[in-house]
């Protein structure tokens, strides 16, 4: 059972400057919610209760105005500084404490994920135990991303960080599900060439144990790209769009605890209060209506 998330919300956020000069990228807005909603919805959707967040330094105070420690999610908040960015791997380190002998999964502060699989996929694997999992979504645009070459029988043969070319067009997306191994095998990782800690070369350690293995978000999916200002422009675009026809909001975090029996109509009153008269707090009040 996984009971322990991690967002990894640090990073530099220089693709998106000027933007993110001044605000951390996962609290600018997509759509109508900031970013770091839509990652920390997917953990919920997962029913993990515990999380930590890994913010930059000097950037915590800015996050607990909108996710307190003690809030009224029915979740538990932590937070901890990435002093020194040096790649993804070193969440597991920061996070060594949090984590203790637990599994955990992880999630990319910067990723969006939707999709009716999506809930009944983090449903079925909420009950992970043993080795690491990743999950994969087909991409125009391979050489973006950690890819993944997978033989007859689906199962991960190779797998390589941006590959220049590629004839594969399975993305490696930014959720992972690991047990606690993580931890000793992220501590033995040495910068690649490009200086930094690979989460490639994490899995890949796994992969040697043939302790890894790939579940496939389908075409009936979306992993979208919040990478740059463009794609991040596309998927608020996205969100707009099913947000307005179906009248329902994706990533109410709210909506995703009270239908998980996490909290109670109190709480979500209390939420109203805290986020003043919006359009959020009238889609809350008709979650209670
Ligand atoms: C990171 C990982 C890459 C993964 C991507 C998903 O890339 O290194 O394997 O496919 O996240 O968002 P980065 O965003 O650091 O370029």
């Amino acid at each position: 059972m996984i009971r322990k998330g991690i967002i990894l919300a640090g990073g530099r956020g220089t693709r998106m400057s000027p933007l993110t000069k001044a605000v951390n990228k996962q609290l600018l807005p997509l759509y109508d919610k900031p970013l770091i909603f839509y990652p920390l919805s997917i953990l919920m959707l997962a029913g993990i209760k515990n999380i930590l967040i890994i913010v930059n330094k000097g950037q915590l105070n800015q996050f607990r105005k909108i996710l307190p420690e003690k809030n009224h999610l029915g979740i538990t908040i932590e937070y901890k500084e990435q002093l020194n960015p040096a790649g993804l791997p070193q969440a597991f380190t920061i996070g060594e404490k949090f984590i203790g002998k637990d599994n955990v999964c992880l999630i990319l502060g910067d990723n969006f994920f939707y999709g009716q699989s999506l809930t009944k996929i983090l449903k079925k694997n909420s009950n992970f135990k043993l080795g690491a999992k990743v999950f994969l979504h087909p991409v125009k645009t391979p050489q973006n991303y950690g890819v993944a070459f997978l033989n007859n029988k689906n199962k991960v043969i190779r797998l390589v960080e941006k590959p220049k070319k590629t004839n594969s067009n399975l993305a490696v997306t930014g959720l992972y599900f690991f047990d606690n191994n993580v931890i000793e095998f992220s501590k033995k990782l040495r910068p690649s060439k490009r200086g930094e800690l690979e989460i490639i070369d994490l899995l890949n350690r796994y992969k040697i144990k043939n302790k890894l293995k790939a579940e496939l978000i389908g075409r009936g999916g979306a992993w979208l790209d919040t990478g740059n200002v463009k794609d991040y422009y596309n998927a608020s675009n996205f969100i707009s769009t099913i947000e307005s026809r179906q009248g329902l909001k994706i990533a109410c975090l709210e909506e995703i605890a009270f239908n998980n029996g996490w909290i109670k109509k109190g709480d979500i009153l209390e939420s109203i209060r805290f986020y003043g008269n919006c359009d959020y707090s009238k889609y809350l009040k008709s979650i209670i209506a």
